[in-house]
Formats: structure tokens, sequence, C-alpha cells
């Protein structure tokens, strides 16, 4: 980590790095949506952050002013060398118009709701077995021992990696997602072994073709011809940062608030059906995903003068919490009834996942709370927040009551 300024206003100088917003961004966010709507920062190099769910739709569904090509604020702004177009670093996602179509349309068969609910026995098995494996009787880590590694088990049978890589992957997650206040140079240098990784994994499914993703994307066509290697790579790395950290975060975030609900917890026990409509309140509550664009050129947006290649931070949890879309939206209500939450997304590159992520969020609950029926926070001064965009507890030991 970089030794940076503490924020003393988020409003004209704000850091989602910082320790205050990564401990609790929701105070932020609502102090920002009554002071001015879009925050700024000459920090990375400069970025906007719109803290209204009017803001964060705006600009998601503007394909037209803003870019995707860079969806990850870094520290410094980007110059065109590194926004390789049409195709972006990790296609679908780093993709505009109209390329990012043709990208998305190539890998959605892979996350139809048929292929993906098959994978349920599966999903529940692993839950299971990680559960076995928990050897203490008091306190569990929920993040560390569960959360963590069941996105990653699912991930990794996709791609058909092997089973002992699973701690890489989470090594490769953490340096693509959260150490982004470091300098440029190192970044790279931390990212080789991941580019190492992915290009051997690469080579032996060219020699060795199998029935998975991988092998799915080697054979894959676009007009006719097979896809850039760099394309292949790049869907490679996306499905693996946005298969995991997500989820993991999720599941995380949803056992933190059961651990200090204790009624929303015998709710869950003993009314299982009121898993769906809980997941989605977890989702919009404890929405773990914002993503960032790039102002495509000089422009007054919002109100506000954006500059070509300023980063926009694009907070869909913080649309998720404004009271103006949401009645009570700074509380969670686990039978909410009406609930279009934008943790997925709006626009264009709404997550391809979401039937993957709500099945593992579902089941994950599920087994937990199945095993461990009543649970609490061992001590809350030991949980710690992911650091970044994607958020969710890193560390989070639950005390198992009886
Ligand atoms: C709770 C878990 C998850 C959340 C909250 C989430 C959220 C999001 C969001 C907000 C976007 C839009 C990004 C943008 O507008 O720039 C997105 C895109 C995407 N997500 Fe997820 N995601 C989750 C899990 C997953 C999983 C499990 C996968 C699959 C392995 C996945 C794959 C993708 C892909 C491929 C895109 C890019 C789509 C495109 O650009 O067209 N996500 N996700």
């Amino acid at each position: 980590m970089t030794d940076k300024p503490p924020v003393l206003d988020f409003a004209t100088d704000f850091d989602h790095t910082d320790p205050e917003w990564v401990n609790d961004p929701y105070t932020i966010w609502e102090d920002l949506r009554q002071r001015c709507p879009v925050a700024h920062t000459d920090r990375f190099g400069g970025a906007w952050f719109p803290a209204t769910h009017a803001g964060v739709t705006a600009i998601a569904k503007d394909t037209e002013h803003f870019t995707s090509r860079a969806v990850i604020i870094a520290e410094g702004r980007p110059t065109e060398e590194d926004l390789p177009a049409p195709i972006g670093v990790a296609p679908p996602i780093t993709s505009d118009p109209p390329f990012h179509q043709i990208a998305r349309r190539l890998i959605l068969p892979a996350f139809a709701p048929g292929v993906v609910n098959a994978l349920e026995p599966q999903i529940r098995a692993l839950c299971a077995s990680l559960l076995d494996d928990i050897i203490t009787e008091t306190v569990v880590n929920g993040s560390l021992d569960y959360a963590r590694l069941i996105p990653p088990s699912v991930i990794r049978q996709m791609l058909g990696f092997p089973e002992e890589d699973t701690e890489k992957f989470i090594e490769m997650v953490h340096i693509i997602t959260e150490a982004v206040d470091l300098p440029l140079d190192e970044r790279i240098e931390l990212f080789a072994p991941v580019e190492e990784y992915f290009t051997t994994k690469i080579e032996e499914h060219q020699e060795n073709p199998r029935d998975d993703l991988t092998t799915f994307l080697l054979n894959a066509e676009i007009n006719g011809e097979k896809l850039a290697l760099e394309h292949v790579f790049g869907t490679m790395v996306l499905i693996l940062v946005a298969g995991i950290d997500t989820t993991w975060g999720a599941i995380g975030a949803s056992l933190w608030h059961l651990a200090q609900h204790p009624d929303d917890l015998a709710r869950l026990v003993n009314e299982p059906d009121l898993m769906p409509v809980a997941i989605e309140e977890f989702l919009r509550f404890y929405a773990p995903v914002t993503m960032a664009r790039l102002v495509n050129a000089d422009m007054e947006y919002l109100g506000c003068p954006m500059k070509e290649y300023d980063w926009i931070l694009l907070g869909f949890p913080a649309a998720n919490r404004d009271p103006i879309v949401f009645k009570d939206a700074d509380k969670f209500i686990i039978d909410r009834a009406e609930n279009r939450h934008v943790a997925f997304g709006l626009g264009i590159h709404r997550c391809i996942g979401s039937n993957l992520a709500r099945l593992e969020l579902r089941v994950a609950i599920e087994e937990f709370i199945k095993r461990y029926p009543k649970f609490e926070l061992a001590n809350k001064d030991d949980v710690t927040w992911a650091q970044g965009q994607i958020r969710g507890p890193r560390n989070l030991p639950l005390r198992i009551l009886s």
C-alpha cells in the first residue's frame, strides 16, 4: 500500500481506497447524495463519482460519452496505448460497441440458466465439504474458511484448471482488483506471473483440448476467424476476476449481516421459501461491485466539467442505497417486495454471471445456516473489508452458538 494523505472531504478529494471508505462507504455516499451528487478527486489522475441512482444509470447507459476500455481505476491517467480497441484487455467488459456485442454473445451460452442450474448439486457438495473441513466448533472464519473458497472452485472447473491452483487464483484476483494504489510499473511487475500462468494454461489446452471454457474460447470464431489469443487470454482473466471476488464478497457480506441480525437469521432458518427474496436484498444492500468508465472527450456532463480520460467510479452499490428509488433504502428488509436493484449493473455490460452468482450465494447461505443455525460475530473489531472496487469482508470470525 502507498502512503497517501487522508481524505478530508470526499466531495472534492474522494478516494475509494481510503480506510474510511473501505470500512463504511455508506455514510460517505449518503452525505455526498445530499451535498453534491457528483463528487470529484484529483487523485488517480482525476476521477468523478456519481452518488445517485440517476447519475449511475445515465453513465452506465451512455456508451457514446463513456468508454469501458478501463474498468478498474489505477494510479494515474491511462494513455491511448493502455487502451487497446476494439477488444480491450478483458472482453467483453472492456469492449465498447459494436465489438462488445460480438464478444458478449460468444460467452453467453456458457452462463445460460440451464447450464448454470446443472451446477447446483456440485456447489452444494462443495459447500458441505468445506463445512466438514472446519475443525473448530466455536469460531469459524466465514470468509477465509468458507466464502472465499466457493467461487474459485466453480470457476476453476469451468475454465478447466487444476484444483491445487485455487490459492493461486485468489492471489491473482487480489493483484488485479485490490493492489490498485500501487504505481503502474509495480502493478505490471505483479501481473507477470498471472500472464505466465494463463499463457501456460492456453498452451496446455491447445495441445490437449478438453470440454471446458478455455477450449471453447480457443475454438470459437468471429466471422470465420479464430479469436486473437489476446481475446482468449483477456476473457479468461475476466471470468476469473468477475467470478471470484464478487461472489466471495456477496457471500461474506450476507453472513456478516446474519451474524448481527438474529431475527433475520431465524427467519431464514424457519422460512426457507424466503431465500430467493432475501438473496435479492443481500445483493441490493451489500452490492459488492463498483466498476469504472473513462470519459471519451472533454464535455459538461451532469453539471461537471469532465475531461478526456477522466475516470468515472460507477457505484452500483451507491445507486442501490438511493432513497429516491428505494423506500427505506438504508434499511435491510429481508422480505422486501419490490427490489429492482442494480447490483449486476445496467445497460449493455449487465452481468453475464448473475444466474451463477445467485445460485452460489443461495446455496452457500442455505448450507451454512443448515449446519450453523445460530451464530454471531466473534469480535466486531476483527472484521476487515476488501480494498478497491469489489467490496466484501476479508476476515470474518463467527462464533457458533448452540
Ligand atoms: C454477486 C456476484 C456478482 C456481482 C455483484 C456482479 C456484478 C457485475 C456488474 C455490476 C457488472 C457490470 C460491469 C460494468 O458495467 O462495467 C458485471 C459484469 C460482468 N460479470 Fe458479474 N457480478 C457477479 C458475479 C459474476 C460471476 C459469477 C461471473 C461469471 C463467472 C460474472 C461475469 C461477468 C461478466 C463476464 C461481465 C461483463 C459483461 C459485459 O461486459 O457484457 N459476474 N458483473
